[in-house]
């Protein structure tokens, strides 16, 4: 099975995302070697404490959980605590966890790992790129070392979800982002074009409400939360899960369509910055960049199944 290593601000959709696959390690679908935090939803820290936190609950407590960065490389720190609560985790009362962070840095671990295992680790990002960006500056061969990075960011024919144009996980962190994609190793970029469309509904959410267990029950209220947060920008009630479809595309490719483009990231405009750009023209190659492949739709029914069953089979 895939090696995956995570890198999250844990985080609603982020706990979601945990939970799809600490259901796929149990089914023996998906290795899971180490998680990283990063600023973003919440700070670092308290991004670990609710990583293990989640791993807990689904009763994985083998994973060693890493804190990293807790700021971006260019500019001050912000949270999305309205969207995710104070302690990002929808404002629940929740228990200390058993565990503890490693103490190695974020970016320290994913070099690690990617040196321990030559060509086989997947990195899954769902924060701002603050580690990734880091553990590139630490050792110039990752690039060839990793199999491959999934990371859920960007906004392109979709608006932005910070600013106009700018989705969050890349306006946190542009400069980090934008050396995540200059770096040359195959990158899977999940953008607000194709996570929006698999936002779940009130039918969705009754299912979860709908059954009883300590991972349902938990999955229910942060969700429940969530929803009442994006009901108003979706028009509807539902929530968008954005995280768990990059970990769903990272485990089954085949649920996604892609289109392969040079992305860069705005880093100067005005109004634009942390802006994803990418190349639509055809030949001649305008950029000696890589080309990303980037997720434009995917199987919804799919996705939102497996999200489903993964919270259930907990
Ligand atoms: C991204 O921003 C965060 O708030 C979510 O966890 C997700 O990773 C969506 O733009
Ligand atoms: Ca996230």
């Amino acid at each position: 099975p895939p090696k995956i290593l995570f890198d999250c601000d844990t985080g609603i959709d982020d706990a979601m995302m945990l939970l799809y696959l600490a259901a796929e390690v149990r089914a023996g679908n998906a290795e899971l070697a180490g998680v990283g935090t990063v600023h973003g939803n919440i700070d670092a820290r308290t991004g670990a404490l609710n990583t293990l936190r989640v791993l807990e609950l689904a009763k994985i407590d083998d994973v060693p959980v890493a804190v990293g960065a807790d700021r971006p490389m260019a500019q001050d720190v912000h949270y999305a605590l309205d969207w995710h609560g104070g302690n990002g985790l929808a404002d629940l009362d929740l228990a200390e966890p058993q565990g503890a962070p490693t103490g190695e840095p974020a970016p320290a671990q994913l070099v690690r790992l990617a040196r321990e295992n030559p060509g086989e680790l997947t990195v899954v990002a769902t924060g701002p790129l603050t580690n990734l960006g880091a553990a590139l500056l630490l050792d110039a061969e990752l690039p060839k070392l990793v199999r491959e990075v999934v990371v859920m960011g960007g906004a392109f024919d979709h608006p932005g979800n910070v600013t106009t144009h700018a989705e969050a996980n890349v306006w946190h962190d542009p400069e980090a982002a934008d050396l995540v994609f200059a770096a040359g190793w195959p990158v899977v970029l999940v953008p607000l074009d194709a996570t929006h469309p698999t936002a779940v509904g009130a039918d969705w959410l009754a299912r979860l409400a709908g059954h009883d267990s300590p991972v349902a029950r938990f999955a229910s209220q942060i969700m429940e939360w969530y929803a009442d947060a994006y009901t108003p920008t979706l028009k509807r009630r539902g929530a968008v899960v954005h995280d768990a479809l990059a970990a769903v595309l990272a485990l089954e490719p085949e649920l996604g369509e892609y289109v392969e483009r040079p992305v860069r990231v705005e880093l100067r405009g005005e109004l634009t910055r942390g802006t994803t750009v990418w190349d639509a023209r055809s030949l001649p190659a305008s950029d000696d960049r890589r080309p990303v492949r980037v997720a434009v739709g995917s199987d919804v029914a799919a996705f939102q199944d497996r999200l489903l069953s993964a919270v259930l089979a907990l």
